[in-house]
């Protein structure tokens, strides 16, 4: 893990949904080493546990958890409000939950689509909406979205498909509804990230192979290097960076 430190982000309070493991886990480790007040909510109770500990050890101010599923709007809502009590007024958000299951065409029903757009970008507009009143009494902030980057190695992803390629639209909206309050808004699109769930669920020989030769960049992305570009964003290093997506995926064609 890289050890840039941007001074602005230390006590600043930031929000991430989905941080208990994967890309998220990466996003909060890397807050947590910034100095910065950490809360996130995620279903994964063990994992966020694990998670905390690894932190501590490591000698950083822990995350504080909340358990929760983001897909239950009063739920998010009371995250927040469960952060902002324990920490202070949010200035970066980072929306990051998601689940990438896969799904045939003929079995996608109209309750599993809407399930996955209430998982995958309702989220996302609703926690915004909540912390526009903190970033606006702290003269601004930095709200991440992520997004995916277009990688036809996969099928049966309609659904997730969709609903990504939604994320930036939101991204660019919300960054020309609040620039005027000095709120940047942006997306982090990874390429494959080889997580333990994609390394469990998803990782084939002929994928492997595939990426390799496709990918410019011979190693595999970690989700440290997303970790990376999430900090950046939001960090004051980026002050002029918004309505973007940055692609993190080690220039795949
Ligand atoms: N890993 C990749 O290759 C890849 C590629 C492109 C985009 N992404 C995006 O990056 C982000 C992180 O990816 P990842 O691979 O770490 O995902 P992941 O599925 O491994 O982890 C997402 C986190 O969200 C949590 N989560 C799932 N459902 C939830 C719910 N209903 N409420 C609260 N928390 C919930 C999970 O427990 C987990 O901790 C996602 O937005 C994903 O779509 C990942």
């Amino acid at each position: 893990m890289r050890d840039t430190l941007y001074p602005d982000l230390a006590g600043r309070t930031v929000f991430i949904t989905g941080g208990a493991s994967g890309i998220g886990s990466a996003i909060v480790t890397r807050f947590c080493a910034q100095g910065a007040n950490v809360g996130f909510v995620d279903i994964a109770e063990r994992e966020a546990q694990g998670l905390i500990e690894t932190i501590k050890k490591a000698g950083h101010h822990p995350p504080e958890f909340v358990e929760g599923d983001v897909r239950d709007l009063e739920v998010l809502a009371r995250s927040i409000k469960a952060i902002r009590k324990r920490f202070g007024p949010i200035s970066i958000l980072v929306n990051n939950a998601a689940k990438d299951d896969r799904h045939t065409l003929e079995h996608i029903t109209a309750e599993y689509w809407d399930d996955r757009f209430s998982l995958l970008v309702r989220p996302m507009f609703f926690a915004a909406q909540a912390v526009v009143a903190d970033m606006r009494t702290r003269a601004g902030g930095s709200i991440i979205n992520l997004g995916a980057a277009d990688r036809p190695l996969q099928s049966s992803r309609a659904a997730y498909d969709a609903a990504k390629a939604a994320v930036h639209g939101l991204t660019k909206a919300l960054s020309h509804e609040l620039g005027k309050h000095a709120i940047r808004v942006n997306t982090v699109a990874p390429g494959w990230v080889l997580t333990d769930r994609q390394r469990e669920l998803w990782l084939t020989e002929n994928a492997a192979e595939e990426l390799k030769t496709r990918q410019a960049m011979r190693r595999e992305i970690t989700p440290e290097d997303v970790a990376n570009a999430v900090v950046f964003l939001a960090s004051l290093d980026a002050e002029m960076i918004s309505g973007q997506e940055i692609v993190v995926d080690g220039g795949y064609r």
